[in-house]
């Protein structure tokens, strides 16, 4: 990305949400920014945080979240809702506490403040600091734009969902399934409704909203974004087209997945990771095992620490199916995805269909099987199965023989082959927005000169 130094003596704050999803889209928007000669402050959360060593352009500044040890060690992120709404109850105060330092000791002015839409507090912060404050959405805009019906839809009668209405579209949130509702508006009402009015009303009253995404996969998603919270719009990604996000793991990367990529067949290694948040049972877990192993393709499986409810890692798996499974598959704590979607061997992608991985999937041309748990993943596995028809969807059914047969039919099936030549047309339209002058490289130079303005 060419670099201006006209900005120089400008700095921008940004302070993400700490969860890997969130984590690396700041971090990779930081890249871009510097790279237009603002300077970079990250403030973030002692939990999961992102290693300063790593960007050695940027300040770090840390402030207390109020999580335990004990917490912490359990693992907050197997409840998201309740991590969010306790460490937004928490670091109200440190985070003013931080901002105001550094207003008051900075050399450059700073512009504004830009933080994921999922903190709360931090609109009111920058108004009572007289900062600009701008909000960075990390999932699909399509999904931001149904934050004021989400509450709704549960008055609507929808739910529960009967077998014969379960394919039918949800008219206000398309391309939703009536079967996709629940996980998405979850069980607590008590919790959501208030996270989600609060959040459309801070954003209304932000500087801008700025989406990970970019014109050719919203269509008229940012549009109706502007419609609802009257703010100027900037659709800047996909991020992973301009800077990678393996730089911001929190994780430990296993780099022997690449030397072993290398000794693979080309398109033949189908690639299996649910993200850093979701959880599966046990018997989901040997679901999976059984289905890859059955499929007889090479893949490559990501089983997280913590990926399955009550288990350590893969000591569930018996001896004979490890050996089995290690005769064409390699099981890993944790990859370098994006090197991985990038590899010639990768050929697929079993995927929860986090935003991250969706885009990384389509930045590198890799089609996918959706096995969405929850939240915006439901909507993004839509677009990829329903939409964009670049991916098949499990439609849930974690079952040895469905997840052979998909496998089977991305991998060597004509249907694959199908899917493969649509996921590479889709893959040249994006790679052409970040290209210069693409819509998203566009929108990057209006972001910069919109923040130049504030
Ligand atoms: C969360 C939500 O679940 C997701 O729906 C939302 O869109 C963003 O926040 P997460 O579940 O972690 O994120 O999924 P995703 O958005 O896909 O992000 C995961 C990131 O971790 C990706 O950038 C991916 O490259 C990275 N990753 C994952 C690795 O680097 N190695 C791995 O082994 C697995």
């Amino acid at each position: 990305m060419e670099k201006k130094s006209n900005n120089d003596g400008l700095r921008v704050v940004l302070f993400p949400l700490p969860l890997q999803g969130c984590i690396s889209p700041m971090l990779q928007l930081a890249k871009i920014l510097h790279s237009k000669g603002f300077s970079i402050t990250v403030i973030h959360t002692r939990f999961n945080a992102p290693k300063a060593s790593s960007h050695p352009l940027f300040n770090f500044l840390q402030i207390e979240d109020g999580l335990s040890e004990t917490e912490i060690n359990e693992d907050p992120t197997s409840n998201v809702m309740s991590l969010l709404a306790q460490i937004n109850r928490n670091a109200e105060s440190p985070f003013l506490d931080c901002l105001q330092k550094l207003l008051l000791q900075s050399q450059e002015r700073i512009t504004c403040l830009i933080d994921d839409c999922g903190w709360l507090f931090t609109q009111s912060v920058s108004e009572s600091l007289n900062l600009p404050r701008m909000v960075l959405c990390t999932f699909k805009a399509t999904f931001l734009n149904a934050y004021p019906i989400i509450p709704l839809l549960r008055t609507k009668g929808y739910l529960p969902v009967s077998d014969s209405e379960a394919e039918d579209s949800v008219l206000e949130f398309p391309p939703l399934q009536k079967r996709d509702l629940l996980r998405v508006v979850g069980e607590d009402e008590e919790e959501l409704g208030p996270f989600l009015r609060v959040t459309v009303e801070t954003t209304m009253r932000s500087s801008g909203l700025i989406f990970m995404s970019c014109e050719e996969l919203e269509k008229d998603s940012l549009s109706i974004a502007n419609e609802i919270f009257k703010v100027p719009i900037f659709a800047v990604g996909p991020f992973h087209g301009y800077f990678s996000a393996s730089s911001s793991s929190l994780f430990a990367q296993d780099e022997t997945c690449v030397p072993w990529l290398d000794n693979q067949e080309d398109k033949s290694v189908i690639y299996v990771s649910l993200g850093s948040v979701v959880n599966i049972s046990e018997s989901e877990f040997l679901e999976i095992a059984y289905g890859l192993n059955n499929s007889k393709q090479p893949f490559l499986w990501v089983v997280r620490p913590g990926l399955v409810r009550g288990a350590e890692w893969i000591e569930l798996l018996t001896e004979e199916l490890v050996n089995s499974l290690g005769e064409k598959g390699k099981i890993v704590k944790w990859a370098p995805q994006q090197d991985v979607l990038a590899h010639r061997a990768i050929g697929g992608f079993l995927t929860h269909n986090g935003w991250n991985s969706t885009l990384e999937s389509i930045c590198e041309g890799v089609p996918m099987i959706c096995l969405p748990g929850g939240w915006d993943q439901m909507l993004n596995s839509r677009f990829v199965s329903d939409i964009w028809k670049v991916g098949i969807h499990l439609e849930g059914r974690i079952d040895r023989n469905e997840i052979e047969k998909a496998v089977k039919m991305l991998m060597v099936e004509s249907e694959g082959e199908t899917i493969r030549e649509r996921m590479n047309v889709l893959k040249d339209e994006i790679a052409r927005s970040v290209k210069h002058g693409g819509s998203s490289s566009r929108s990057i130079e209006t972001l910069a000169n919109h923040i130049l303005s504030l």
